[in-house]
């Protein structure tokens, strides 16, 4: 049975960083951060939680799809920054639209969290045990920066994004999809509770859980395992490169999309990006990227698309996708 996208929403927070601002909070610079992330500002969330910017990506996206709530059958929200761990942010998603039919549930597989719940959503709905669900990603990584540390800071930006998932004819919607997780690499990108780390409570200052990333790894890691996924989940749909109109990637870093076309040998100008204006957002940037390209009309009936996510974990996958 195959499945679709029927409709996205997105919220992004009101508050504005600009690269300007974080040269005040840290010894950094506009001109560093452009050009090594391609990052010129963030939206940081001051009065918005994670699950009240789940419910107004999750109410725009069932507007777009033309569904009311009491339709859902499944929500899945895709986050490792909500506010409380039970219960789980879905289930006040749900609350707040007034999804009584569902069943809800958080997955955490940060920044490829969005793609894998697309990939369990279709999952479910294709076995005919849902019909439909509402996905989200959403973070607010602001709640877990050291504010102090160049190397991170920087990166980072809170929102949510959210899509309508329903089954839809064959040869539409998804044509093939590929994940895979790397468990032994889990120490490059973590982020660590602070009851966790002992050793190093006084770094912490308050906070209670802080990102550590080893960049260079990271980078290393995208760059190499994201390309051979997308090949892998067009080989499956009898596709190559060159037949995808827009690859809807992950927006962790401007050169680790360009350094993936390279590969991939496909020029940037199918690489769609809005990494300047949200940073990194983890596992929002694929439904915030979606819901922006989907809003402004440039996705048209039967696009080929690649979506694909990759982070801590380490975990990615892809998928192929017909609008
Ligand atoms: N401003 C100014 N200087 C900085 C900053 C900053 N914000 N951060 C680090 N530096 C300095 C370092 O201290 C270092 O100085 P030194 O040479 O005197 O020691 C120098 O810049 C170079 O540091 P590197 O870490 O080697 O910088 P690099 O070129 O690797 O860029 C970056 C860092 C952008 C994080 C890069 O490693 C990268 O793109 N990694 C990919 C990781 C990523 O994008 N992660 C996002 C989250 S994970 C995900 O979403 C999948």
């Amino acid at each position: 049975m195959a499945v679709t996208i029927k409709g996205t929403g997105s919220f992004l927070p009101e508050k504005v960083l600009t690269n300007f601002d974080l040269e005040k909070m840290v010894d950094t610079s506009d001109a560093w951060i452009r050009e090594r992330t391609g990052m010129s500002e963030r939206h940081i969330a001051e009065n918005d939680t994670v699950a009240s910017m789940s419910t107004e990506a999750a109410k725009k996206a069932l507007e777009d799809a033309g569904k009311d709530a009491s339709d859902v059958d499944l929500i899945i929200v895709a986050t490792c920054t909500g506010e409380v761990m039970v219960p789980c942010t879905a289930c006040k998603v749900q609350a707040e639209i007034g999804a009584d039919n569902a069943v809800a549930f958080d997955i955490n597989s940060a920044c490829s969290g969005f793609l894998f719940a697309l990939q369990t959503a279709a999952a479910y709905i294709s076995s005919g045990m849902h019909r439909n669900a509402l996905i989200i990603g959403a973070e607010m990584l602001s709640s877990i920066i050291n504010w102090e540390d160049r190397s991170t800071c920087v990166l980072f930006g809170d929102g949510a994004g959210a899509a309508f998932v329903e089954k839809c004819e064959e040869g539409r919607g998804i044509l093939s999809m590929a994940h895979g997780s790397n468990g032994a690499k889990g120490g490059v990108l973590y982020f660590r509770k602070k009851e966790a780390d002992p050793a190093k409570e006084d770094e912490y200052e308050g906070k209670d859980a802080f990102v550590h990333m080893n960049g260079a790894e990271v980078y290393k890691f995208a760059v190499r395992q994201v390309p051979d996924c997308i090949e892998k989940v067009l080989s499956d749909a009898g596709l190559k490169a060159s037949d995808v109109d827009h690859f809807v990637l992950h927006q962790a870093n401007i050169r680790i999309i360009e350094a993936i076309s390279k590969r991939l040998g496909v020029g940037m100008d199918h690489f769609p990006v809005n990494i300047e204006k949200t940073g990194n957002t983890s596992s929002a940037s694929i439904p915030l990227l979606l819901d922006e390209l989907n809003k402004s009309g440039k996705l048209k009936d039967g696009d080929t698309m690649v979506l694909s996510g990759f982070g801590g974990g380490l975990t990615y996958g892809a998928c192929v996708l017909k609008w």
